[in-house]
């Protein structure tokens, strides 16, 4: 959670649900979502165009941000749902900008991390701001967990031109994960929802570790918000999946070869 909703708002049932990555990675939180939700409407935004935000700046960050949840309030959308931690570490200022419930991915996804890990030694994957952020350090260590921090600034490239189960990939995860696989660590957090899509590279490298992703851990606060705020649809009709990219449609079509749910539209969309 980041914040609730100030009072005043009235949401429709039919309001879509927006959520947004800096790519395609958050579309691992929207697949869980849509199994688990079938019945509402998603607006999906990839902001491709600035991908990857982990690189960059915090204000650059805040204010990629703030466009796009501008534009889920002009379409209003009944909540935001932030797939993307970088975006999440950077959207504290939302709560002077908008009305919108705005969830993160973050605390759901520590909080599985911390209550899977048996050794107390855990691996954080997670971009350069992320990681530069300290929350995932934070929220570990504050449950005496031993947490190992780690920048992965190859990762997102990779994923964003579906390099997967490449000889790239397997390289390059071994090159960062190699020196944490004896360390008794147990448990990998993908402190970026694009990192899940490498876990076959990362299961070589540190063996049969649990990897914790945000999708599930993410649908469950979803759940609980909509139901806590009377927003849950439950009209018994698939509801509608659209997938907006602010970069090339043909990319983005290229790199969502995994995405297996339903598909209603995808298009461009420019936020300027
Ligand atoms: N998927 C994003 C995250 O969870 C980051 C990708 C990027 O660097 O743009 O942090």
């Amino acid at each position: 959670m980041i914040f609730e909703q100030k009072d005043g708002d009235i949401m429709n049932l039919e309001s879509p649900i927006g959520v947004f990555d800096s790519g395609v990675g958050g579309l691992t939180v929207l697949n869980e979502l849509i199994s688990r939700l079938p019945f509402e409407n998603f607006i999906y935004i990839g902001d491709t165009k600035n991908s990857p935000y982990g690189e960059k700046d915090n204000d650059t960050i805040a204010s990629y941000v703030s466009n796009i949840v501008k534009y889920f309030e002009n379409k209003g959308v009944k909540q935001v749902v932030i797939a993307c931690n970088t975006a999440t570490v950077n959207s504290s200022h939302l709560i002077n900008e908008t009305n919108l419930d705005i969830i993160g991915v973050v605390q759901p996804t520590a909080l599985k991390a911390i209550n899977t890990t048996i050794t107390k030694r855990v691996l954080i994957l997670a971009t350069s701001a992320t990681i530069r952020n300290g929350i995932y350090q934070k929220l570990l260590s504050e449950q005496k967990i031993n947490a190992f921090a780690v920048a992965c600034p190859k990762f997102v490239p990779l994923i964003e031109k579906n390099m997967l189960n490449t000889p790239e990939s397997f390289a390059v995860v071994k090159e960062v994960c190699e020196p944490y696989k004896d360390l008794k660590i147990d448990t990998v957090v993908m402190g970026c929802t694009h990192y899940g899509l490498l876990a076959n590279e990362i299961r070589q490298v540190m063996g049969n570790v649990n990897i914790i992703t945000s999708g599930e851990a993410t649908y469950y606060v979803v759940k609980d918000r909509l139901k806590k705020r009377n927003l849950l649809n439950n009209s018994q009709k698939h509801g509608e999946i659209k997938l907006l990219t602010t970069g090339s449609v043909e990319v983005f079509k290229k790199s969502i070869g995994w995405f297996k749910n339903r598909i209603d539209a995808l298009e461009h969309v420019s936020l300027e």
